[in-house]
């Protein structure tokens, strides 16, 4: 039995077990891969100042995102094709979710359906959506995450076009995976991941086939998918989204400070620094690095949460004493889900709860609310000078 101590154990179990076009859909960013390798890296240019002799008895990591309790400030990001990664792998991650008390996303791309989550677990998941042409769908969707009683919206605002990820192409990705001669011949290594997913809830994109007029298979689905997303998304349809929706709404992948100005006008309830984990805009900054410039536009009127290259506790530590109320983590649970399906999430959660624990505590500090930038050491040219 594998001893496992840190999230990069579980890269290496999920890599032996997961089809290698699901690996790589993960592991991989857009073109160069710069802003997906500098997400990682920039987290390790700041450094935590030790203090001693304090008492860290009674310690806790507990708060809140957007007013709802959390046992850490992290949740699960969404992530398309989770149920690909293992069998049911949404109902897992949201099982383990909330059984650690922490929030789960289930974005519009996933395998197992809103219905299905809800119906798997007992409390309110966050819905992510992603806005498409057909308004009608879009409508219903929305009805449908509020009939599930999802406690937030996550619109996510930076794929109106998809970002081109090559190894994505060069595996003919697709879900289930098509079987040509190389991906059989890649499978008949995987048989753990086949026997599970045979007896898997569903093997589709499980918000849309079946809910859509003319998509029963996920050959019509990549084209239908390429074609849906809606271009023409602007700060009016989405402050129209947010009207409809009438709940708690999270707009996520916001870089720059001009738009986390527009994000604020239109109302919503918390921002996510994010550059998709460096799956679209490569070149763009790391989200660690867009943060403060955010956080002083407008950290004080509205909640800001960063994702984007968090992988282990000491990360989450950094973002939060930077100033971001949440933080969330994209492959960090689809590698724990993917080596050892939900119990590999939930191991996941408390590798990153121990490490965020620990290192809160010998930087001197007992609870969340006592984190600032005092415990950490920037480096002065952490953002960058660049001409204007
Ligand atoms: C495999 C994969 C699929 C993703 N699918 C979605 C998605 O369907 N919707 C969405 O808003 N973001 C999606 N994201 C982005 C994540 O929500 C999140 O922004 C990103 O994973 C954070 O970076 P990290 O993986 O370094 O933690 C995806 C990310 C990955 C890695």
């Amino acid at each position: 039995m594998t001893v496992i101590t840190c999230i990069d154990d579980f890269k290496r179990i999920y890599r032996r077990r997961a089809p290698r076009m699901f690996y790589d859909y993960c592991e991989s960013g857009s073109w160069t891969e710069q802003t997906f390798r500098e997400n990682v890296s920039d987290f390790d240019k700041i450094r935590l100042r030790q203090r001693v002799a304090v008492d860290m008895s009674g310690r806790s990591t507990a708060t809140q995102m957007i007013g709802q309790d959390v046992a850490m400030p992290v949740a699960l990001a969404p992530v398309g094709l989770t149920g690909m990664q293992h069998a049911d792998g949404e109902i897992k991650a949201a099982r383990a979710a909330e059984k650690f008390g922490v929030p789960f996303t289930l974005s519009t791309m996933s395998i197992n359906s809103i219905e299905d989550v809800a119906g798997a677990t007992s409390k309110p998941f966050w819905f992510q959506l992603y806005t498409m042409k057909d308004q009608g769908f879009v409508s219903s969707l929305i009805q449908r995450a509020k009939d599930a009683k999802c406690s937030a919206l996550v619109i996510t605002l930076d794929l109106q076009i998809l970002g081109q990820r090559h190894k994505d192409l060069k595996n003919g990705l697709s879900a289930p995976p098509k079987l040509t001669l190389s991906t059989m011949a890649n499978l008949a290594t995987k048989w753990r991941w086949g026997i599970e997913m045979m007896s898997a809830k569903r093997r589709h994109f499980g918000n849309i086939v079946g809910h859509v007029q003319g998509v029963s298979d996920a050959a019509d689905l990549g084209a239908w998918t390429a074609e849906q997303f809606d271009p023409t998304l602007d700060w009016d349809k989405i402050a129209k989204i947010k009207e409809e929706w009438g709940g708690k709404v999270i707009l996520k992948g916001i870089m720059e400070p001009e738009d986390a100005k527009m994000a604020l006008q239109v109302g919503a309830d918390a921002i996510v620094v994010s550059n998709h984990g460096g799956r679209q805009l490569d070149g763009a900054l790391s989200s660690i690095r867009a943060l403060p410039s955010i956080l002083d536009a407008v950290g004080d009127k509205t909640e800001v949460h960063i994702d984007s290259g968090i992988r282990s506790g000491q990360d989450v530590l950094k973002a939060v004493a930077m100033g971001a109320k949440g933080t969330y983590i994209g492959r960090a649970f689809v590698y724990g889900l993917g080596a050892m399906g939900q119990q590999g999430v939930t191991k996941a959660l408390e590798v990153i709860h121990k490490e965020m624990d620990v290192s809160m505590a010998l930087c001197g500090r007992r609870r969340i609310d006592e984190l600032g930038r005092d415990i950490l050491k920037i480096p002065a040219d952490f953002e960058g000078r660049w001409a204007d």
